[in-house]
């Protein structure tokens, strides 16, 4: 059996993601820290707790807004929830992916030995920002929700190992996001500036 060209490019487009035009990049301006640690086996991944004074927020579609409309969802555990994907163009700059690995590695470990799941306090309090960083490679968990959230620390772990192949220079991508269907959250994954 052959397969045409047409049914690799429409595997091609589901697999890599969706490409927003609008999307080049979203980035925290005027962060304040409230909180840093390291995690890991050998607790080499930095982790800070953060709120931006102006806060990147992304819609479902993966467009960047100042604003959303209230988000809802029936539980605050969104563990293996759906998200969307959005990379950002084009290729050039991003993070190392043995980087990205490492944090993502750290993921696991801490579900391991410190617990499956991990709290994340309501979009506009001093920690609705969890960020992880190593050496190029940083990545993290913006609750766009007005309630605190729960979510697991091995789909943090998937999320940060599909966007570091999904949304790398092969795919003409710096970086990127996965943004939940219901809007309540995204996790991003860039170079460390
Ligand atoms: C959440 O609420 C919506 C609307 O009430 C409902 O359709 C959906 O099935 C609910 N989902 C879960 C997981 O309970
Ligand atoms: C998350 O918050 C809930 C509700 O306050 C609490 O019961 C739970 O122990 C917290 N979980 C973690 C991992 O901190
Ligand atoms: C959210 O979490 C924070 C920090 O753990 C806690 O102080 C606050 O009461 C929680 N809010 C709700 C609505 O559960």
């Amino acid at each position: 059996m052959k397969f045409s060209i047409a049914s690799l490019v429409v595997l091609a487009a589901t697999s890599a993601g969706v490409s927003a035009a609008a999307l080049g990049s979203v980035a925290c301006a005027n962060e304040v820290v409230a909180d840093t640690t390291y995690i890991g086996e050998n607790k080499d991944v930095k982790v800070t707790y953060s709120h931006c004074g102006v806060t990147p927020l992304v819609t479902a579609q993966g467009i960047e807004v100042s604003s959303l409309h209230k988000r809802q969802g029936n539980s605050t555990n969104v563990c293996g929830a759906q998200c969307n994907t959005f990379c950002f163009n084009p290729s050039g700059g991003g993070p190392n992916e043995g980087d990205c690995a490492v944090i993502a590695d750290a993921l696991l470990y801490d579900s391991q030995n410190v617990g499956a799941l991990f709290n994340i306090t309501a979009s506009g309090t001093p920690t609705d920002k969890i960020t992880m960083q190593y050496n190029s490679c940083t990545t993290y968990f913006l609750n766009q929700d007005f309630n605190n959230l729960t979510y697991c620390r091995t789909d943090w772990s998937a999320l940060v190992t599909w966007l570091a192949s999904d949304c790398n220079a092969a795919n003409n991508a710096h970086g990127g996001l996965c943004v939940a269907a219901d809007q309540r959250w995204y996790i991003q994954y860039a170079h460390f500036a």
